[in-house]
């Protein structure tokens, strides 16, 4: 099987994205540059560069693990995940300078290759304190460069979303990785402590973002819908749906989002094709359910996105009872039909008087 490479589509919004992207970083090196050889008048330009680099680096790699979690959060952030992996791709140039500097400014002086010098120069790998730390910036790094390598949708849909998501969860491991390396390598200096501290307020930072969204993911499952005869579950009230959008409720351990529109139900897995984003967290958009990370976009009826896409989701039998939307647990396969339910009478009177 193969998969047809599509060249990057540049757009307006991408242009601005990565523009503010590129400018941020610039002034970050530009400050950071010119303020250390301010206070440290005696530091080496090398010097400058592997620390202005290493801490952008580590500073961008704060943000898209927060983009995620604030995301879930306030849908005020969502323009920062349309591109996250131009962040992703960003980090790893970045701290490859860090690292391919580091290396020739410590390694490469010796009659050892510069990269077996790296692992056998400092021997005390059963020190915690003199432990060689740039060893673990070098795993960080190759695992930065897998997750750079294949962040085009090139890769996802070669390798299918499960895999490359699974991929890109390594990115937790290279945070630990680097967490440690730049704390040891702090606790190895002679320098103030002030990065670690810095360090310690991101991790934190990090962590209690994440613990909110799962904590408010949590609270939508939790409610357990309540069962009828014939399967169907009471999911919620048609009227607390606003029209063009979606209410995202737990049916059997899935997420399904419930879209109200034109005056119908269709219920749909809340889980985009393209990298998991929660659909029922987007709008109708030209009759089509539409992913609030990329735009990628789906018919209610149907789950399929309309041609030339190929991607399906799942559907949800759904019908209204007493005003109340009911689902059916079993889903159908990506991309079966579903008769929509009809918002009728009092329902529709209803929910005019109180959106319209
Ligand atoms: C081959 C891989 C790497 C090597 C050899 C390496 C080496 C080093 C060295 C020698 C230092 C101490 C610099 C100094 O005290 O002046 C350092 C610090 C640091 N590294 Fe790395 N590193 C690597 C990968 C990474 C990666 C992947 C990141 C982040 C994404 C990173 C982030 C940092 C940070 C934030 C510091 C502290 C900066 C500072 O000292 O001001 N490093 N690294
Ligand atoms: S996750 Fe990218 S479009 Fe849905």
């Amino acid at each position: 099987m193969s998969v047809q490479y599509q060249a990057i589509g540049w757009n307006r919004q991408k242009r601005i994205y990565d523009g503010t992207l590129v400018g941020s970083v610039a002034l970050y090196l530009a400050l950071f540059v010119g303020i250390g050889s301010w206070l440290h008048p005696n530091a080496t330009a090398e010097t400058l560069l592997i620390r202005g680099f290493g801490t952008a680096a580590i500073l961008l790699l704060h943000v898209i693990l927060s983009i995620g979690p604030l995301c879930r959060l306030n849908r005020r952030f969502l323009p920062l995940l349309y591109n996250r992996r131009h962040l992703g791709v960003t980090t790893f140039l970045l701290a490859l300078v860090h690292g391919v500097f580091s290396i020739v400014q410590f390694h490469s002086l010796g009659d050892v290759n510069p990269l077996v010098s790296l692992f056998v120069s400092n021997p005390r790998y059963a020190s915690f304190v003199q432990f060689p730390f740039q060893s673990l910036g070098f795993f960080a790094l190759v695992i930065l460069f897998l997750m750079a390598a294949t962040s085009h949708d090139f890769w996802l849909h070669n390798l299918t979303a499960a895999v490359w998501k699974r991929l890109h969860m390594f990115v937790y491991l290279a945070y630990a990785l680097l967490v440690a390396h730049v704390t040891l390598g702090a606790l190895q200096s002679e320098r103030s402590l002030l990065l670690a501290a810095t360090l310690a307020a991101g991790l934190g930072t990090v962590v209690a973002l994440h613990l909110a969204a799962a904590r408010r993911e949590h609270r939508t499952d939790e409610t357990a819908p309540v069962k009828a005869l014939d399967g169907f579950v009471d999911v919620c009230d048609a009227n607390a749906i606003p029209e063009k959008q979606a209410a995202v409720v737990c049916v059997g351990g899935e997420r399904v989002a419930v879209f109200r529109y034109d005056g119908k139900i269709s219920a749909v897995s809340n889980v985009c094709r393209h990298q998991n984003g929660p659909l029922g967290e987007g709008r109708i958009v030209d009759g089509c359910i539409t992913c609030p990370w990329h735009g990628y976009q789906y018919k209610p009826e149907t789950g399929a996105a309309p041609p030339p896409f190929t991607e399906k989701v799942e559907t949800f039998p759904v019908r209204i009872r007493n005003g109340r939307v009911q689902i059916h647990p079993r889903a159908n396969a990506p991309g079966t039909f579903v008769e929509p339910a009809r918002l009728e009478g009092a329902v529709m009177r209803t929910y005019d008087a109180q959106f319209r």
